[in-house]
C-alpha cells in the first residue's frame, strides 16, 4: 500500500477535476467531498503495521482522506499550522529509543480549536491515563471493579502524605487498610512499567520484578529483597490469583471488542514465543459482563479505541490496567472489523 509522507494527503478516490459550471447541480460536488483524518500521533505509532492496516481499509471503502501530522510537525510546528481535519486520531506514546514524548497539552489545545471535529480518544482524558491513581480512580466512579488497593502517596522529599503508612513483614497498612502479601506494587505513574509482586515469609518471602520484555524475559525473581520501596508513590495491591493469564481487550468504539490472552508475566518470567518468534496468544470470548465493561472502559474514558488489561480470578473479571489508543496486531479480521467499524463511527 503507498503510504502518505508526512503532512501529505492520501485519499481513497482519484481527486475530482474542477467544476466547468455546466453541472446541473454543485451540491453533487459536496456531497462527494472526502472525509479528512487527521493521525496526529508519533510517526512510530502513525506508521506502524497494524495502523497501516487499519487505514488503508479505510481509505478503500472511498469516503476518506488521510493527514499523518509527521513528527516535525508534532514536535516542532505550531498548532496553528497543523493542517485542519474532520476526524483526529491522535494519542499520547513515548519513545524511549529517541526520547521523544508525544506533546498531549499542545495536541490538546489543537483540538480545542475545531469544535467540530470529530476526536475519536479525548485529549484530556489521556492525562488521567498517564496517572494510575486517576484511572483506577475512573473505574470506581463507573462501576468497574479494579483489585482491592491503597494508594501510598509521597511528597518531593518522600514522606508519607495523608495517612499513616506501616509496612509489616507480610503485609502493608494505610490507615485502617491493610493489604495481605502476596501484592503487587505500581509505580502511580503509567509509563513507569517496574511493577514488584512481594511473596509472603510461608513461601520464603522475596519480590519478583516485572518489566518491559526483554528478548524472551518479563519478570526477574530477587530472593531476599522484602522490603517495598519507599523512593516514591506507589500503589499496593492485592495480587489475584488468574490461571496465569492476562485478558487484552481491545475496543473500537463501545460496542466492539477484540479479546486474547497471553501468558502472565508473574508466572516464571519466561515469554511464550511462537516458531515466528511472537508471543503466544489465545483466543478468548468475552462474558457479557466482560462486553459491558468493555464498553464502560471505553466510554468512561472517552476513547474509542482503547486496550485494557483484566484479570479473571474466582469468576470474577478485575480492570488492573487501561493502555488507551491500542490495535491489536497480527489479525487480518481485527483489521478489518476495525476499518468497518470506525467507518460507521465517523460517518454515522
Ligand atoms: N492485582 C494484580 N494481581 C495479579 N496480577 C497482576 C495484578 N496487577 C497486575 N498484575 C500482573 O502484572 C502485569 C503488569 O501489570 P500492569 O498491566 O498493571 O502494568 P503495566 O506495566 O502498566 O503493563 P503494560 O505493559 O500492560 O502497560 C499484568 O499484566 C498482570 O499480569
Ligand atoms: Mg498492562
Amino acid at each position: 500500500m503507498e503510504w502518505p509522507s508526512s503532512g501529505s494527503r492520501s485519499g481513497g478516490k482519484p481527486p475530482r477535476t474542477p467544476p466547468t459550471g455546466e453541472e446541473e447541480c454543485y451540491d453533487d460536488v459536496d456531497e462527494h467531498k472526502l472525509v479528512t483524518i487527521g493521525v496526529c500521533a508519533l510517526e512510530k505509532k502513525a506508521c506502524s503495521k497494524p495502523m497501516k492496516e487499519i487505514l488503508g481499509r479505510l481509505l478503500s471503502f472511498g469516503d476518506f482522506e488521510a493527514v499523518i501530522f509527521g513528527d516535525d510537525v508534532i514536535l516542532n510546528d505550531p498548532v496553528t499550522s497543523w493542517p485542519k481535519c474532520d476526524v483526529l486520531i491522535s494519542f499520547y506514546s513515548q519513545d524511549t529509543e529517541t526520547d521523544k514524548a508525544f506533546p498531549l497539552a499542545k495536541a490538546h489545545e489543537y483540538a480545542q480549536m475545531y469544535p467540530h471535529m470529530y476526536v475519536i480518544n479525548d485529549l484530556e482524558v489521556q492525562n488521567d491515563l498517564l496517572d494510575r491513581r486517576r484511572v483506577y480512580e475512573i473505574l470506581k466512579d463507573h462501576g468497574i471493579q479494579t483489585p482491592p488497593h491503597v494508594i501510598v502517596n509521597r511528597d518531593e522529599n518522600n514522606n508519607v502524605v495523608g495517612e499513616e503508612f506501616i509496612e509489616g513483614e507480610d503485609y502493608v497498612q494505610l490507615g485502617s487498610d491493610v493489604v495481605h502479601k502476596p501484592f503487587v506494587e505500581k509505580p502511580v505513574c503509567g509509563e513507569d512499567h517496574n511493577v514488584c509482586i512481594y511473596y509472603p515469609h510461608s513461601v520464603g518471602g522475596g519480590m519478583k520484578q516485572l518489566f518491559r520484555k526483554r528478548n524472551d524475559r518479563s519478570s526477574e525473581f530477587c530472593t531476599g529483597c522484602n522490603n517495598v520501596r519507599r523512593d516514591g508513590s506507589y500503589i499496593y495491591e492485592q495480587f489475584l490469583r488468574t490461571a496465569g493469564t492476562d485478558v487484552k481487550v481491545y475496543t473500537v468504539g463501545p460496542d466492539y471488542a477484540h479479546a486474547e490472552a497471553r501468558k502472565s508475566p508473574t508466572v516464571d518470567g519466561r515469554v511464550q514465543r511462537g516458531k515466528d518468534g511472537k508471543e503466544v496468544r489465545y483466543p478468548v470470548l468475552l462474558s457479557p459482563a466482560e462486553k459491558e465493561t468493555a464498553r464502560r472502559v471505553c466510554l468512561a474514558f472517552r476513547q474509542g479505541v482503547c486496550g485494557f488489561d483484566l484479570l479473571r480470578c474466582k469468576g470474577r473479571s478485575y480492570v488492573c490496567d487501561v493502555n488507551g489508543w491500542s490495535f491489536v496486531k497480527k489479525s487480518v479480521k481485527y483489521y478489518e472489523d476495525a476499518a468497518g467499524v470506525l467507518r460507521t463511527m465517523i460517518l454515522t
